[in-house]
């Protein structure tokens, strides 16, 4: 693929451009297409909007990690294991910074714990995710993809809570499960006032998406939907 790197002056952030994090995204998509993508698709751009209003944060370098937060779901049908797939793939291609994305997007509390359900790795491979995760201290990009994560949905964007309560319909819950809904609504509450209005105010359809459904939460049956 083309090399179409953008540097983030303020951070010295290096991440694929917007255009080559659109080309990961296609060339992901051919390989294992799905309603992931457009969840990504949604997620980089909610992360644009928000980090555009935000001092500190460059909207370009949280499009490129929003969009490729679950580029390891290019390697098939995985569950949780599809974050450690993202995170190798986006080292090799030379982006440790969105490797990370791919990883702590999960982890809301830094607690591997919360994925004992789903993980579909070796032991060995969640001791070494847990131990990535030990040595970092959350910066705004992690906290921002976890956010943008929570509102998009392959159709748009949703209420955080009917999207808690959609991945807890078709995932499962666990112990650890409050205190990771706990913490995603401070997060919400942490941009929110950095924003100055609530998320939902840019989020373009989120009223239609969230309340004018066909009435169903999700479409529960549908295990190609986990994103
Ligand atoms: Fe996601």
């Amino acid at each position: 693929m083309k090399a179409d790197l953008y540097y983030e002056k303020e951070t010295h952030l290096i991440v694929p451009g917007m255009d080559q994090a659109d080309a990961y995204l296609d060339e992901a998509e051919q390989m294992n297409p799905g309603p992931w993508v457009q969840h990504c698709r949604f997620a980089g751009q909610a992360a644009y909007l928000f980090a555009s209003r935000i001092n500190g944060l460059d909207p370009q370098t949280a499009y490129a990690l929003g969009c490729l937060h679950d580029i390891g779901r290019r390697d098939g049908k995985f569950d949780l294991l599809h974050i450690l797939h993202g995170y190798h793939f986006m080292v090799d291609q030379g982006y440790p910074e969105v490797a990370r994305i791919c990883l702590t997007h999960s982890f809301i509390n830094q607690d591997v714990r919360q994925a004992q359900n789903n993980w579909d790795g070796s032991p060995e491979e969640l001791d070494w995710v847990a131990a990535y995760l030990a040595d970092l201290e959350y910066n705004d990009y992690d906290q921002l993809i976890q956010l943008c994560d929570a509102v998009s949905i392959d159709t748009g964007y949703w209420l955080i809570e009917k999207r808690l309560l959609d991945v807890g319909i078709r995932r499962g819950v666990n112990e650890y499960s409050p205190l990771r809904w706990q913490k995603l609504l401070k997060i919400r509450i942490y941009f929110e006032e950095k924003l100055g209005c609530s998320v939902y105010s840019l989020l373009p359809g989120v009223m239609e998406n969230t309340f004018n459904s066909d009435g169903k939460l999700s479409n529960c049956d549908e295990p190609d939907r986990a994103y």
